[in-house]
């Protein structure tokens, strides 16, 4: 595995001649079990290139940009024991800092759920993706599932600028009790990891609504709010057509979103579960194979 710190490093990646169509996964670090996952999943395709960089500008004020987890040791031992072929780790000053700097807007995607609850957060995410997408040139990009609105903001920017790289959204992992992998679990004491399992209830109590054959979002919706009632504060709890993410007719039918974000003591938590519901019944899908994009 070879670490290259730095823009200045990363010219090295030509050099290295690695075989095979090039495979990214971008993480800003605090690594876990869902993070090595696409490591896995990427290195059954080709020689894969994780970046861990702590984007600022996908924090808003007030959010926990100076608390978020910087572990860049003990991540570096977690990929050493994967098949990593390269990590590149840039600096802030690599990012951004040009005069009159041009960056990427979400679009309509980026609206509502986690970009109305964090302005400029998918601005933020977009315009880093873009870059190191320009800097590492993968030939594929692998993103987890459990940000399912990042995973379709990227498609639709990669769609829209015409980048040439193949996108791939991984399932999501979960601990043994349903709980979403992510870097903020960290955040949570016994009581609120506890109390934080009532994200992946909602999902399966509105779940459970869809397969006992209601289709009013209204319905499914009102479930999924109930069971998050354990949460400190909810932000969303909506079901949303995949995968332009809008508000759905009140018969449900097709590829849905399920999703929820929630305050958990210090932790905001997301979660979200893709399904496709038709006459078969309801079925797990994936995000970005779920329906042909709309424009
Ligand atoms: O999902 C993440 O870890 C980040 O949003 C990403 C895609 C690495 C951009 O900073």
């Amino acid at each position: 595995m070879i670490v290259l710190r730095g823009a200045g490093e990363l010219a090295a990646l030509d050099g290295l001649r690695l075989p095979g169509p090039l495979v990214f996964v971008p993480t800003m670090g605090a690594l876990h079990e869902g993070h090595l996952s696409l490591v896995r999943q990427g290195a059954a395709l080709g020689p894969v290139v994780v970046s861990i960089f702590v984007n600022p500008t996908q924090f808003g004020p007030g959010e926990d940009f100076a608390a978020y987890p910087r572990t860049l040791d003990a991540d570096l031992a977690l990929l050493a024991n994967e098949p990593t072929a390269v990590v590149f780790v840039p600096e802030v000053g690599d990012m951004y800092g040009s005069a009159g700097e041009v960056t990427v807007r979400a679009g309509r995607r980026g609206e509502g759920l986690c970009g109305g609850a964090r302005p400029g957060h998918f601005d933020g995410v977009l315009t880093v993706v873009a870059k190191l997408f320009g800097m590492v040139r993968p030939d594929i990009a692998i993103f987890g599932s459990k940000d399912a609105q990042q995973c379709l903001v990227i498609d639709q920017m990669v769609r829209d600028l015409r980048l040439p790289v193949t996108l791939l959204d991984a399932e999501t992992v979960r601990e043994q009790d349903g709980l979403a992998m992510s870097s903020r679990n960290r955040y949570l004491g016994v009581a609120d990891r506890a109390r934080a399992l009532c994200l992946s209830r909602a999902l399966a109590a509105g779940r459970a609504v869809l397969e006992g054959g209601v289709r009013d979002a209204g319905l499914v919706e009102a479930a999924m709010g109930e069971a998050l009632a354990a949460a400190d504060a909810i932000d969303y709890a909506v079901v949303r057509s995949l995968p332009d993410l809008t508000s759905c007719e009140s018969s449900l039918a097709g590829a849905l979103l399920l999703a929820v974000a929630a305050r958990v003591g210090p932790a905001r938590l997301i979660d979200n579960v893709a399904l496709r519901v038709d006459s078969a019944g309801v079925t797990e899908t994936r995000l970005l194979a779920s329906a042909p994009a709309t424009d």
